[in-house]
């Protein structure tokens, strides 16, 4: 294999717990790794880096403009960067919806837009960053909801437009995972009990008291299977990783 034919993926959020995994797991598995966050993560599986604030549209072109012209070529685009809220809807400040939206969805939509052209050129996908939030209902995260549940569905949509030109685009959808997010849940929204914020967690699950929260590397593990050939039939896809949590009850 040439240099040139080793393959790129892209990930934003690199700096935060999934991020950092899937950097780890492509960069294992043989793959160029261009990484983003709001401060440029460093690492040993980083061949170049990138800070770009994701809330904004002229910074998602620029990230992607950066990242091609640094590595020559695109293809796979992971999109896990992410903000959590919480709270009842009625006491919801425009500020965090805003936050919670423009990162979460409109970050995502056009650094997507942005990788298109270079993601046609490579026959390349994309691995968006779901939740267990974007298929079911969440009680006291309807801004978080709101926001996972279009990016699921734009997967969808996603997929079909571009389905002709040889892209694929799937979402993962992880329920808690054990990463700087989930601790920073319970720090800001557990009161003065934390531990309890996360037991409460845990006690949702289907598996009792061996309920355990999903691994970072468990998640990239999935989205590194997502990416390679033989994934060729999966698109538009939501799948779930969840240890049953949107199974049912
Ligand atoms: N941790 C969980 O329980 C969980 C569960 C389901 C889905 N997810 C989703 O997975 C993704 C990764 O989550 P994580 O647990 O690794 O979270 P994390 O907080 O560890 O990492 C998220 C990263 O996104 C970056 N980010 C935030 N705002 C940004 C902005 N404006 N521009 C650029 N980067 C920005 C942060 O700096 C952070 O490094 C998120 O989309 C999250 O919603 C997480």
């Amino acid at each position: 294999m040439t240099d040139e034919a080793v393959p790129v993926v892209l990930v934003t959020g690199a700096a935060g717990g999934i991020g950092a995994a899937v950097v780890r797991r492509f960069a294992t598995g043989g793959w160029r790794v261009v990484a983003t966050d709001l401060t440029a993560p460093v690492g040993p599986d980083i061949e170049h880096a990138i800070d770009a604030d994701l809330t904004s549209v002229a910074e998602c072109r620029r990230l992607v403009a950066e990242a091609v012209a640094a590595a020559g070529r695109l293809d796979c685009l992971v999109n896990s960067a992410g903000v959590w809220t919480e709270g009842p809807v009625e006491l919801t400040e425009e500020e965090a919806y805003d936050l919670c939206l423009d990162v979460n969805l409109k970050g995502l939509f056009f650094t997507t837009a942005a990788a298109i052209p270079h993601l046609i050129t490579t026959s390349g996908c994309i691995v968006n960053l779901s939740s267990d939030a974007g298929l079911h209902g969440n009680t006291g995260a309807a801004v978080y909801c709101a926001s996972k549940g279009a990016v699921s569905n734009l997967t969808r949509a996603l997929a079909l437009e571009l389905a002709p030109r040889r892209v694929r685009v799937n979402a993962v959808c992880p329920a808690d995972v054990d990463t700087p997010m989930l601790a920073g849940q319970a720090r800001n929204f557990g009161g003065d009990d934390p531990g309890a914020y996360l037991a409460d967690l845990l006690a949702l699950y289907p598996q009792g008291d061996a309920a355990r929260f999903v691994q970072p590397a468990e998640v990239a593990e999935l989205i590194w299977y997502l990416a390679q050939r033989h994934a060729a039939p999966i698109t538009g896809a939501n799948l779930s990783i969840d240890f049953g949590l949107t199974a049912g009850s």
